[in-house]
């Protein structure tokens, strides 16, 4: 009999680990990963590249681009996970800066482009095998999920997983600024009008502020096989 297969809905704060465990989740499985703060990153670099941010504000001409933005994922065997095409170029590292990373809340809570992205999302999950992460996943982009996990971790955990990352990618940051970086985030995605960040009735809460990326990805498989069964 050919196994049942799922889609798996991942939502939390930022730099909580989701999209590690999204990603060894779809190693496992054999499923695609897709990684949606990706694709609000992409959105911004492009409005930086443009020149369509000013100081705080996103010039809302960039309204007027969107159906000149194509956004795909193509694999990267060396790193694993996939990396973020945007209108043909590799944008992977540009999205990954703490200079994106400062504007992509303010784009995120626009509701035109969410409804842009919210479409691209829905149709690549729609033959299911797909574990997406982000805000919003299991509340508004696959509200049917058979699998929904909500993941957080204490502030300080977060924050130095996040300084250890950008860092090993050349970012000169000092922790205090990926400190306020990641609570202006939180604070923003949470109180948005637009599909704010909540945690969907029916997911599973997983606080990873002690646990290694093993025991994680261990709950997580247990909660998978509880769905397959
Ligand atoms: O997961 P991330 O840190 O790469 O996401 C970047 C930003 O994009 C995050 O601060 C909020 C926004 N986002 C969102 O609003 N909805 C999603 N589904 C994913 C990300």
């Amino acid at each position: 009999m050919s196994q049942k297969v799922i889609n798996i809905a991942i939502d939390g704060f930022s730099a909580t680990g989701k999209s590690t465990l999204a990603k060894e989740l779809a190693a496992k499985l054999g499923y695609r990963y897709i990684d949606s703060g990706a694709m609000y990153r992409g959105i911004t670099y492009f409005a930086q590249k443009h020149g369509l941010v000013n100081g705080e504000t996103i010039d809302l001409e960039l309204l007027n681009h969107l159906d000149k933005i194509s956004l795909e994922f193509h694999h990267n065997s060396k790193r694993g996970g996939s990396d973020l095409i945007l209108n043909g170029e590799n944008v992977e590292e540009h999205i990954r800066k703490l200079k994106v990373a400062k504007h992509v809340s303010a784009v995120a809570a626009i509701s035109e482009i969410r409804k842009f992205l919210v479409h691209q999302q829905k149709m690549m999950a729609a033959q299911k095998g797909v574990v997406m992460d982000g805000r919003d996943i299991g509340t508004v982009v696959l509200p049917d999920a058979e699998l929904k996990i909500f993941v957080t971790a204490r502030e300080a955990v977060r924050t130095n997983r996040r300084f250890l990352e950008l860092t090993s990618r050349g970012d000169k940051i000092t922790k205090l600024e990926v400190e306020a970086n990641l609570r202006q985030r939180d604070l923003l995605d949470t109180t948005r009008e637009d599909s704010p960040l909540v945690m969907a009735e029916d997911a599973k809460l997983l606080d990873n502020s002690e646990m290694t990326r093993e025991q994680q990805l261990e709950l997580a498989m247990k909660w998978v096989a509880e769905k397959l069964s």
